[in-house]
Formats: structure tokens, C-alpha cells, sequence
């Protein structure tokens, strides 16, 4: 059961602070740094007052290597979301650290934050949230754009992106005219077009039938295989299984289920899988 009401006495709200990321801010690129691209360190969030708070995320540790792609599953409402919000500066946590390409970002400014998550996250939705009044390719070449691409580079990156996930023949399409695949298609194009550092992707197949759902994990595996730092949030096993490695979240808390060992590639579709992520959803 998920924490709720007043925090119990004597539990310490420090953890995790030994050893912090290595920090190369000056000058190098978010790439080059030697920590993990992403870690997280205590990370809380708490919402309410009083009697009525609830401890969404409670205390996770998590380090995410480059290259990495991570699943995150767990039953509805065990703060998976809201953790995926916290890793991608969405969304501010109530106590611990996030940390982007070695540098904290938690505590950034709006702007600062504005800007970091435009050049280094890239945000897949169950929902798309594309812009219905755009083509895809408006849709994809937006945060290039709004990262201070040329109308002409950015037109040629979406291009090649949604060329790459299979949709240059609808490259003219408003989101209306698309199936729900072909938009979260879209979506990821439009994720990858500043080439980030991290990909954040939320059910990211939670509206898509299983055709489509197959796309969307061929694609996730291309990505994969391009080297594509990724964390997505799915309580879809068959999704969870594409990843490197799967973690579980219970009640705002993170437990390991697969451990990140020999190739890291986990126990993807292997035995017991199914039977670890069975729940009631
Ligand atoms: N903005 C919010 N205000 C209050 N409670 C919230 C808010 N967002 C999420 N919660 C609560 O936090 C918990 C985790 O929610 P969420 O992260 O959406 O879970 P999941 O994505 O795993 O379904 C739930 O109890 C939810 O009701
Ligand atoms: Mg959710």
C-alpha cells in the first residue's frame, strides 16, 4: 500500500549521498561525460497536505548507464509516471536528486531546466501529445526548431526521422489522418529529432493495438541497438521485455527484478517473465 497521510517518525530523509555523479559541466558535451547519463539519488515526491499526502515516489535510487534501456513496470498508480516525470525535469521533486549527463538538474531554474530538457530529453507519450493542427513533419521538426535549428536542417532531420520509422509517405499527414501507431511513430520521431541523451517514454503502447504495438517495439529496438540511452514505463510485459533491464515500482519504491549483469541485457522474454510481471492492472 502506498504511503499515505503523515510521515512516521525517525525515518531519515538523507540516503543515498555517498558518491555522487562525476561532474564535467565546462564546455563538455552531455555525451562525454563519465557517469551515468541519468541517476536519480533519494528521490521523492509527495503530494497533499496535511492528513491526505501521498509519497508517489518514495525514495528511489537508480542509475541509468549510456546506452542502457531501462523498463520501469509496476501496477497502476505506483508512481511510475510521476517518476518518469521527476527523471525528465517535468516535474520538481520534493526531496533527493536528479542528475542529466553529470549534472544535477533538480534544482535548476525554470528556464535552465526549459532549455536542458529541449536539448537532451526526449519525451514519448501514451497520448502522442502531438500538435493536431501540424503535419508530422511540423510535428517532428518543432524542437528542432525551438532548439535554434535552421527551417532548412530541421526540415531535413524530420525528414530522415520519420524516412527512418517508416513514414515518409505520410510525412504531409495531420495527426487526424494518422492511425494511433503512425501518430506514436510520429512521436518518437519527433523525440529523436535533437538527438538526446536520454529517452523517457510513458506507456508508450497503452492506446495501440498489437500491430502497432509491434512496430512501436521494433522501433525501441533499433533504438536499442543504435546505443539509445532509454527509460520507458510499462506494465506491458511484452514491452518490459525489449529492455535491458527491468526494475518494478511498488507503491512509490523501486526494487530490482532483473539484475545488470553479463551482457545487461537482463532476462528479456525469458523464463519466469511472464510470471514476474503478472498483475492486475
Ligand atoms: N498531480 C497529482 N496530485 C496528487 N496526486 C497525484 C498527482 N499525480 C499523481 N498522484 C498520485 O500519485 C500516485 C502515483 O501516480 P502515477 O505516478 O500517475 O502512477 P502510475 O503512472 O504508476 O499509474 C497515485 O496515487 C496518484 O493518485
Ligand atoms: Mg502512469
Amino acid at each position: 500500500m502506498m504511503r499515505v497521510g503523515q510521515r512516521a517518525g525517525g525515518r531519515s530523509q538523507q540516503r543515498g549521498t555517498d558518491g555522487g555523479p562525476d561532474v564535467r559541466d565546462a564546455g563538455s558535451r552531455p555525451g562525454e561525460t563519465a557517469g551515468p547519463v541519468l541517476r536519480a539519488v533519494g528521490l521523492t515526491r509527495v503530494f497533499g497536505q496535511d492528513e491526505s499526502l501521498v509519497w508517489a515516489v518514495d525514495g528511489v535510487d537508480l542509475d541509468v548507464p549510456a546506452g542502457q534501456t531501462l523498463a520501469v513496470t509496476g501496477p497502476s498508480g505506483c508512481g511510475k509516471s510521476t517518476l518518469l516525470q521527476l527523471l525528465g525535469g517535468l516535474d520538481r521533486p520534493t526531496d533527493g536528486e536528479v542528475w542529466l549527463g553529470g549534472r544535477r538538474i533538480d534544482h535548476l531554474g525554470e528556464r535552465a531546466l526549459a532549455a536542458l530538457r529541449r536539448r537532451t530529453v526526449g519525451f514519448v507519450f501514451q497520448d502522442f501529445h502531438l500538435m493536431d493542427e501540424l503535419t508530422a513533419t511540423e510535428n517532428v521538426e518543432l524542437p528542432a526548431l525551438l532548439a535554434g535549428a535552421s527551417p532548412r536542417a530541421a526540415r531535413h532531420r524530420a525528414a530522415g526521422l520519420l524516412e527512418r520509422v517508416g513514414l515518409a509517405d505520410r510525412a504531409r499527414h495531420l495527426p487526424s489522418e494518422l492511425s494511433g501507431g503512425q501518430r506514436q511513430r510520429v512521436a518518437i520521431a519527433r523525440a529523436l529529432v535533437n538527438e538526446p541523451l536520454l529517452v523517457l517514454a510513458d506507456e508508450p503502447t497503452g492506446n495501440l493495438d498489437s500491430a502497432a504495438t509491434h512496430d512501436i517495439l521494433r522501433l525501441f529496438d533499433e533504438l536499442r541497438a543504435a546505443g539509445q540511452t532509454l527509460v520507458m514505463v510499462t506494465h506491458d510485459e511484452r514491452v518490459a521485455a525489449t529492455a535491458d533491464r527491468i526494475v518494478t515500482l511498488r507503491d512509490g519504491t523501486l526494487a530490482d527484478i532483473t539484475p545488470l549483469d553479463g551482457d545487461g541485457r537482463g532476462d528479456g522474454g525469458g523464463t519466469g517473465l511472464g510470471a514476474l510481471l503478472s498483475w492486475e492492472d
